[in-house]
């Protein structure tokens, strides 16, 4: 769908995560960081203050996050989402789940995680998407059933992310991230983009060929993918209004 503007989208976005958590007595939902949130996070925010919704039976699982950051880092995914959301909602605090990228052995922690995800089943898994196609931090060339684990994140990755560091060089080389067969396995899809910096990915990852190089092509062979756009974010699709 192609809301009118960003705001609109992120609130449209919030409906949908709002009926997922309301209909499921115990609700598990997926949850991505960056700038594309912000405004789904926000609304949600807003949903659970006025008392319209309630994250109290929900189990939140994290995507990813960056490998060598210290704890109390910013930036470090785990931070980013309590400051946008898990600390202004009513979401127990151990219901927040998310990979240890400071575990001394990172490839044990990514198949501990991998499993952790997997037996979770969860509800809905939102997504946002880089530049270059990635979904989580599956970067261009990974597999399209590829598990949780330790990626080197792309140059272009790095300095798109370089905007929520003081220099390019401050963002690590390094993820833990669930992988394109981990995010598939979820119900439901929600994908958000904004901006016309997303457009090209939006349109090879909706209307081009399933590819590894476009990490988002394989939302095509999932069943229930919802798609959230505004119409910069939209602007080189053939067809207005994509999947559903
Ligand atoms: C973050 C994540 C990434 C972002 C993507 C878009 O958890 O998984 O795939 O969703 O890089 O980032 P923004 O929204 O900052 O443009």
């Amino acid at each position: 769908m192609v809301a009118p503007d960003a705001r609109a989208a992120g609130e449209v976005a919030a409906d949908l995560v709002a009926a997922v958590v309301q209909a499921s007595p115990h609700p598990r939902i997926g949850l991505a960081t960056g700038a594309t949130m912000v405004g789904v996070y926000g609304a949600l925010v807003e949903r659970c203050r006025d008392g319209s919704l309630s994250f109290a039976r929900t189990t939140a699982y994290l995507l990813d996050d960056y490998v060598g950051l210290d704890d109390r880092h910013p930036q470090a995914f785990r931070n980013v989402i309590r400051v946008s959301l898990a600390d202004h909602v009513d979401l127990p605090t151990e219901a927040l789940v998310a990979p240890n990228p400071n575990a001394s052995d990172l490839d044990g922690e990514a198949r501990r995680y991998e499993e952790v995800v997997g037996s979770a089943h969860l509800d809905l898994q939102i997504l946002g998407i880089g530049g270059n196609g990635h979904i989580a931090f599956n970067e261009p060339g990974s597999p399209l059933d590829s598990a949780t684990r330790v990626v080197t994140l792309s140059e272009a990755t790095r300095r798109a992310n370089a905007r929520f560091f003081d220099s390019v060089d401050d963002v690590p080389r390094q993820a833990i991230t669930q992988g394109i067969g981990t995010i598939l396995r979820a119900e439901q899809i929600l994908l958000i983009a904004l901006g016309p910096h997303k457009a090209a990915a939006v349109r090879d990852a909706l209307e081009g060929p399933v590819t590894p190089e476009i990490p988002a092509s394989a939302l095509q062979t999932h069943p229930d993918v919802r798609v959230m756009l505004d119409p910069e974010a939209a602007a080189m699709l053939s067809q207005g209004t994509p999947l559903g």
